[in-house]
Protein backbone atom coordinates (compact mmCIF):
# COMPACT_ATOMS: atom_id res chain seq x y z
CA UNK A 1 0.00 0.00 0.00
CA UNK A 2 2.42 2.71 1.24
CA UNK A 3 4.51 2.08 -2.11
CA UNK A 4 1.69 2.51 -4.02
CA UNK A 5 1.03 5.76 -2.51
CA UNK A 6 4.84 6.76 -3.09
CA UNK A 7 4.06 5.80 -7.07
CA UNK A 8 0.65 7.99 -7.34
CA UNK A 9 2.25 11.52 -7.80
CA UNK A 10 4.80 9.77 -10.23
CA UNK A 11 1.61 8.10 -12.16
CA UNK A 12 -0.29 11.47 -12.31
CA UNK A 13 2.90 13.34 -13.52
CA UNK A 14 2.85 10.65 -16.15
CA UNK A 15 -0.68 11.39 -16.97
CA UNK A 16 -0.32 14.56 -17.43
CA UNK A 17 2.64 14.52 -19.42
CA UNK A 18 0.97 12.35 -22.36
CA UNK A 19 -1.72 14.28 -22.35
CA UNK A 20 0.09 17.76 -22.84
CA UNK A 21 2.17 15.78 -25.71
CA UNK A 22 -0.88 14.50 -27.01
CA UNK A 23 -2.09 18.16 -27.01
CA UNK A 24 1.25 19.76 -28.92
CA UNK A 25 0.67 16.38 -31.54
CA UNK A 26 -3.28 17.70 -32.48
CA UNK A 27 -4.08 20.72 -31.47
CA UNK A 28 -2.93 23.55 -33.73
CA UNK A 29 -4.77 27.00 -32.77
CA UNK A 30 -3.13 29.86 -35.05
CA UNK A 31 -3.90 33.14 -35.83
CA UNK A 32 -6.70 32.48 -37.89
CA UNK A 33 -10.13 33.32 -36.75
CA UNK A 34 -13.29 32.58 -38.06
CA UNK A 35 -14.89 35.84 -39.69
CA UNK A 36 -18.41 36.78 -39.62
CA UNK A 37 -19.41 35.08 -42.98
CA UNK A 38 -22.18 38.17 -43.65
CA UNK A 39 -19.05 40.22 -44.54
CA UNK A 40 -17.80 38.40 -47.17
CA UNK A 41 -18.59 37.61 -50.77
CA UNK A 42 -19.85 33.54 -52.04
CA UNK A 43 -18.38 33.58 -55.72
CA UNK A 44 -18.44 30.28 -56.02
CA UNK A 45 -20.13 26.51 -55.49
CA UNK A 46 -18.14 23.09 -55.65
CA UNK A 47 -20.70 20.08 -55.01
CA UNK A 48 -19.41 16.84 -54.63
CA UNK A 49 -21.38 13.70 -53.91
CA UNK A 50 -22.71 14.75 -50.61
CA UNK A 51 -20.70 17.79 -50.28
CA UNK A 52 -21.74 21.53 -50.98
CA UNK A 53 -18.79 23.68 -50.50
CA UNK A 54 -19.71 27.50 -50.93
CA UNK A 55 -16.72 29.58 -51.01
CA UNK A 56 -16.07 33.16 -50.21
CA UNK A 57 -14.28 36.26 -49.54
CA UNK A 58 -13.90 40.03 -48.92
CA UNK A 59 -14.71 42.37 -51.49
CA UNK A 60 -11.36 44.23 -51.15
CA UNK A 61 -9.27 40.37 -52.46
CA UNK A 62 -12.27 40.31 -55.30
CA UNK A 63 -10.99 43.70 -56.81
CA UNK A 64 -7.19 43.24 -56.03
CA UNK A 65 -7.62 40.24 -58.13
CA UNK A 66 -9.21 41.24 -60.64
CA UNK A 67 -6.69 44.36 -60.74
CA UNK A 68 -3.69 42.01 -60.61
CA UNK A 69 -2.84 43.84 -57.42
CA UNK A 70 -1.78 41.19 -54.26
CA UNK A 71 -4.62 40.31 -51.63
CA UNK A 72 -4.49 42.13 -48.81
CA UNK A 73 -3.03 41.17 -45.06
CA UNK A 74 -6.49 41.03 -43.21
CA UNK A 75 -8.25 38.92 -45.83
CA UNK A 76 -10.10 35.73 -45.16
CA UNK A 77 -11.34 32.83 -47.71
CA UNK A 78 -13.93 30.71 -45.93
CA UNK A 79 -15.23 27.68 -47.49
CA UNK A 80 -18.66 26.31 -46.07
CA UNK A 81 -18.57 22.51 -46.26
CA UNK A 82 -22.35 21.60 -46.08
CA UNK A 83 -23.82 18.37 -45.94
CA UNK A 84 -27.52 17.44 -46.13
CA UNK A 85 -28.29 20.78 -45.72
CA UNK A 86 -26.18 21.66 -42.80
CA UNK A 87 -22.90 23.36 -42.17
CA UNK A 88 -20.06 20.47 -41.29
CA UNK A 89 -17.63 22.79 -40.78
CA UNK A 90 -15.85 25.84 -41.70
CA UNK A 91 -12.42 25.46 -43.56
CA UNK A 92 -10.69 29.26 -43.34
CA UNK A 93 -7.56 30.92 -44.64
CA UNK A 94 -6.32 34.12 -43.49
CA UNK A 95 -3.41 36.55 -44.69
CA UNK A 96 -1.69 38.66 -42.36
CA UNK A 97 1.56 40.55 -42.27
CA UNK A 98 4.46 38.64 -41.68
CA UNK A 99 2.50 35.19 -40.57
CA UNK A 100 4.36 33.06 -42.95
CA UNK A 101 7.22 34.18 -40.11
CA UNK A 102 5.64 31.17 -37.84
CA UNK A 103 6.48 28.56 -40.03
CA UNK A 104 9.75 26.97 -41.26
CA UNK A 105 10.34 27.61 -44.65
CA UNK A 106 9.45 24.36 -45.74
CA UNK A 107 5.84 24.59 -44.35
CA UNK A 108 5.08 28.05 -45.03
CA UNK A 109 2.20 29.05 -47.48
CA UNK A 110 3.35 32.28 -47.91
CA UNK A 111 1.42 35.05 -45.51
CA UNK A 112 -1.51 32.35 -45.21
CA UNK A 113 -2.48 30.58 -42.50
CA UNK A 114 -5.37 27.66 -42.05
CA UNK A 115 -7.61 26.15 -39.70
CA UNK A 116 -10.44 24.08 -39.54
CA UNK A 117 -13.45 25.41 -37.42
CA UNK A 118 -16.37 23.15 -35.97
CA UNK A 119 -20.33 24.21 -36.80
CA UNK A 120 -20.03 25.93 -33.07
CA UNK A 121 -17.09 27.71 -34.19
CA UNK A 122 -14.47 26.14 -31.83
CA UNK A 123 -11.16 24.86 -33.42
CA UNK A 124 -10.59 20.98 -34.58
CA UNK A 125 -7.83 20.17 -31.85
CA UNK A 126 -7.59 17.02 -33.93
CA UNK A 127 -6.45 18.39 -37.20
CA UNK A 128 -2.76 19.66 -38.28
CA UNK A 129 -3.16 22.29 -40.48
CA UNK A 130 0.61 21.59 -42.12
CA UNK A 131 -1.82 18.88 -44.05
CA UNK A 132 -3.73 22.09 -45.32
CA UNK A 133 -0.46 24.05 -45.77
CA UNK A 134 0.77 21.20 -47.81
CA UNK A 135 -1.41 20.68 -50.47
CA UNK A 136 -1.99 24.14 -50.85
CA UNK A 137 1.57 24.96 -51.26
CA UNK A 138 1.08 23.34 -54.81
CA UNK A 139 -1.13 26.40 -56.09
CA UNK A 140 1.91 28.67 -54.90
CA UNK A 141 1.56 30.16 -57.89
CA UNK A 142 -2.02 30.87 -57.82
CA UNK A 143 -1.90 32.62 -54.41
CA UNK A 144 -2.55 29.19 -52.38
CA UNK A 145 -5.39 29.11 -53.71
CA UNK A 146 -7.75 26.30 -55.42
CA UNK A 147 -10.17 28.51 -57.46
CA UNK A 148 -8.54 31.53 -58.04
CA UNK A 149 -9.24 31.50 -61.70
CA UNK A 150 -13.57 31.32 -60.67
CA UNK A 151 -12.50 34.94 -58.75
CA UNK A 152 -11.41 36.38 -61.89
CA UNK A 153 -14.64 34.96 -63.85
CA UNK A 154 -16.89 36.58 -60.90
CA UNK A 155 -19.23 38.72 -62.16
CA UNK A 156 -21.76 38.63 -59.34
CA UNK A 157 -23.20 35.74 -60.01
CA UNK A 158 -22.55 32.80 -58.08
CA UNK A 159 -19.98 30.54 -60.54
CA UNK A 160 -20.92 26.94 -60.39
C1 LIG B 1 -5.66 17.23 -50.45
C2 LIG B 1 -5.67 18.64 -50.78
C3 LIG B 1 -6.28 19.63 -49.81
C4 LIG B 1 -6.16 19.68 -48.45
C5 LIG B 1 -5.44 18.72 -47.52
C6 LIG B 1 -6.86 20.87 -48.02
N1 LIG B 1 -7.39 21.53 -49.10
FE1 LIG B 1 -8.36 23.32 -49.07
N2 LIG B 1 -8.85 23.08 -51.01
C7 LIG B 1 -8.49 22.02 -51.81
C8 LIG B 1 -9.21 22.10 -53.06
C9 LIG B 1 -9.07 21.14 -54.23
C10 LIG B 1 -10.02 23.25 -52.99
C11 LIG B 1 -11.03 23.77 -54.05
C12 LIG B 1 -12.44 23.40 -53.64
C13 LIG B 1 -12.74 21.95 -53.89
O1 LIG B 1 -12.41 21.43 -54.98
O2 LIG B 1 -13.34 21.29 -52.99
C14 LIG B 1 -9.75 23.85 -51.70
C15 LIG B 1 -10.30 25.06 -51.29
C16 LIG B 1 -10.06 25.63 -50.06
C17 LIG B 1 -10.53 26.95 -49.66
C18 LIG B 1 -11.22 27.98 -50.54
C19 LIG B 1 -10.17 28.88 -51.20
C20 LIG B 1 -9.41 28.19 -52.31
O3 LIG B 1 -8.25 27.77 -52.12
O4 LIG B 1 -9.98 28.03 -53.41
C21 LIG B 1 -10.18 27.10 -48.34
C22 LIG B 1 -10.46 28.31 -47.47
C23 LIG B 1 -9.49 25.90 -47.93
N3 LIG B 1 -9.43 25.03 -49.00
C24 LIG B 1 -8.99 25.68 -46.66
C25 LIG B 1 -8.40 24.47 -46.26
C26 LIG B 1 -8.10 24.14 -44.88
C27 LIG B 1 -8.35 25.02 -43.68
C28 LIG B 1 -7.54 22.89 -44.89
C29 LIG B 1 -7.09 22.04 -43.73
C30 LIG B 1 -8.00 21.87 -42.63
C31 LIG B 1 -7.50 22.47 -46.29
N4 LIG B 1 -8.02 23.45 -47.08
C32 LIG B 1 -6.97 21.26 -46.70
C33 LIG B 1 -7.56 21.07 -51.50
C34 LIG B 1 -7.10 20.79 -50.21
Amino acid sequence: MRDLFKRVPILLALASAVVLVGWQVDAEPNRTTLPELAGLVHYTTVRRGNVTEHIMTTNEAIQAVKTGQPIPDGTHFVLVDYREGAVFRYFVMEKGRGWGADYDEDRRTGDWQFQWFKPDGTINMAENTARCQSCHSSRADEGFLYTLEKLKEFDGAVVD
